[in-house]
């Protein structure tokens, strides 16, 4: 049963593309947060349509939606789709607004642990862009969880339904949002 207290998971991430697989798979962890005793947010490829960021200028609209949402998180999972090897630019522009927190008492990704999620049409990409997620996470205090899922879409692919075949890659999701949610309860700073 969800309570007040139940941690606040902030999932970030998929690609513009519809139907885009880097978003639905973040749809999966989230639930299996949720199914781990969290509370969910989703800001997918419509919510993270952002100008591209500059230090200097004000967030507004969406991009303040971003901003106040990792403010709250108790916990993070991202997710990108891995082009040419890496993050995708429209990923990483979202990540970088995480800057606009920088004067904060809890800035960036301090404090929380961050599951990070990527899908490429092969391993090398995939398992590239995973672990540039986790050098990104690093880079804002982030605590990347030991289980990063890193997805090769040709081996795993989505029905319609967005249901995953791969029972692997369940199990692994699975671990990655227990892990986030395990931690932001572990938390003594959690803002409840
Ligand atoms: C611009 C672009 C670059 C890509 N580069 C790679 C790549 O380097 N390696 C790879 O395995 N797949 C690559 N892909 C395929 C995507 O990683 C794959 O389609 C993935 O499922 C995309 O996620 P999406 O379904 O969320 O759009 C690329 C796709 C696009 C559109």
């Amino acid at each position: 049963m969800m309570t007040n207290s139940s941690p606040r998971i902030l999932g970030i991430g998929g690609g513009t593309r519809p139907g885009s697989s880097a978003e639905r798979y973040l749809q999966l962890a989230l639930s299996a947060a949720e199914k781990a005793g969290a509370t969910t947010t989703f800001l997918g490829a419509h919510s993270l349509r952002l100008p591209l960021y500059e230090p200097s200028a004000a967030a507004d609209g969406a991009a303040q939606q971003l901003v106040e949402e990792l403010r709250r998180a108790d916990g993070i999972i991202i997710a990108s789709p891995g082009y040419h090897g890496t993050v995708s630019g429209f990923m990483k522009n979202a990540l970088d607004y995480a800057e606009e927190t920088r004067s904060d008492k809890r800035p960036y990704f301090s404090e929380r642990a961050v599951g990070c999620m990527a899908v490429a049409g092969g391993w090398q990409a995939a398992v590239g862009t995973m672990a540039s997620l986790r050098e990104i996470v690093h880079a804002l205090r982030g605590w990347p969880t030991p289980m990063g899922v890193a997805i090769n879409i040709a081996e795993a692919p989505l029905d319609p339904a967005g249901t995953c075949q791969s029972t692997s890659v369940i199990q692994q999701i699975q671990l990655m949002a227990s892990q986030v949610v395990e931690f932001a309860n572990l938390s003594t700073h959690r803002q409840l």
